[in-house]
């Protein structure tokens, strides 16, 4: 065997032999690289006879070809070997179940209240909201509740520390107040009457017992306008209770009384009970807005007129779905809540 095959039966078995990327190359550089075993011998190729050069020149670009061509092919294999080893332990079971987020859902108060914006919205109220921290005279007075009046006592709250008198500070015991704010709004800067707003939020009273909780949600209504009539105020409201139930009731409208409403109703629905009979039950107050009232915010009671109602989110919520204790909607327990999302 001539030398430079012998170097080259070497040079494949230490190629063979190469178990990293790092030992190819350095296999490489000990053969191919400038001063290479293999570059070497071509270097030397000039101090040959010209007569064997020839031969000589062959046979070395054999050996190198060879060798670059195993190199190659070793370096090729420790790679394909190194990614069936990854593949092998990183290994991907797509049959398992994927990891789902928890998902939420809305509060059912939250819902009504949606519910309640959407039905009016395409009515064509407007949406408003206001303090929950109210003074006497936007929860009281400007509604026509003099002073002393014995409708205030149903509307026992909260007061904010000591400022006396009419002045002072309480959170608001229902969202009326929310009318006389929108007027006074509409009034300032020229958008109306004619005006339609809704007015969804929480409203306080020291109140707590099976049917009643210190705080609860209410919906209220207001349409000013140039004829505005008992008749608009029955329609809308049936309307409504129709579309908030999703199905019809016989209703009726029992009068009532409100110092802010002048003549005021309450709409009574008569409810299926579960032994097939039927009972009324109150779902709102309602009426035609007291010319006091508008006289307090700067219109007009000889040119408009207006009607206004009055709700419980809760007890509509609990008539929907038929829950039958109040103070359920905030004990925030989830096995209770998970019910409605
Ligand atoms: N504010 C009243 C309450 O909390 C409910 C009410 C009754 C509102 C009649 C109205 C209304 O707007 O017209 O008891």
């Amino acid at each position: 065997m001539s030398e430079i095959q012998a170097l080259t039966q070497q040079a494949l078995a230490d190629i063979d032999a190469a178990a990293t990327p790092d030992a190819i190359e350095a296999l490489r550089v000990a053969l191919l690289g400038k001063s290479g075993t293999i570059t070497g011998r071509l270097k030397q190729l000039g101090a040959l006879p010209p007569e064997q050069r020839k031969a000589a020149g062959e046979a070395i670009n054999q050996a190198r070809d060879t060798v670059s061509t195993a190199l190659a092919a070793r370096k090729t294999a420790l790679a394909d070997a190194a990614l069936d080893a990854r593949l092998a332990t990183e290994t991907v079971d797509v049959t398992l179940p994927g990891v789902d987020a928890e998902r939420g859902g809305l509060h059912p108060i939250s819902r009504t209240l949606e519910r309640m914006a959407d039905i009016f919205g395409r009515l064509g109220f407007e949406l408003t909201e206001g303090p929950e921290i109210e003074d006497d005279w936007h929860n009281f007075e400007a509604l026509n509740f003099p002073p002393h009046h014995p409708a205030r006592a149903m509307h026992d709250t909260f007061y904010i520390a000591d400022e006396g008198g009419e002045g002072r500070r309480l959170l608001r015991t229902h969202t009326s107040g929310m009318q006389v704010r929108y007027m006074l709004q509409a009034v300032a800067d020229g958008s109306g009457p004619p005006l339609r707003m809704i007015s969804l939020g929480k409203v306080y009273r020291s109140d707590s017992d099976q049917t009643h909780t210190p705080m609860f949600h209410q919906c209220e209504g207001l349409l000013i306008d140039g004829h505005a009539s008992l008749a608009d105020l029955k329609g809308t409201l049936v309307e409504f209770v129709r579309a908030f139930f999703e199905r019809d009731f016989e209703m009726r409208f029992r009068p009532s009384y409100f110092p802010f409403t002048e003549p005021s109703a309450e709409l009574d629905i008569a409810w299926q009970q579960p032994d097939g009979s039927t009972r009324w039950l109150e779902v709102l107050g309602c009426g035609m807005v007291h010319p006091n009232v508008l006289r307090n915010v700067g219109i007009d009671p000889e040119k408009y007129t207006g009607y206004a109602f009055g709700m419980g989110v809760e007890r509509l919520t609990m008539l929907r779905y038929g829950v039958d204790d109040l103070r359920a909607f905030f004990e925030n327990d989830v096995r209770f809540l998970r019910q409605f999302a």
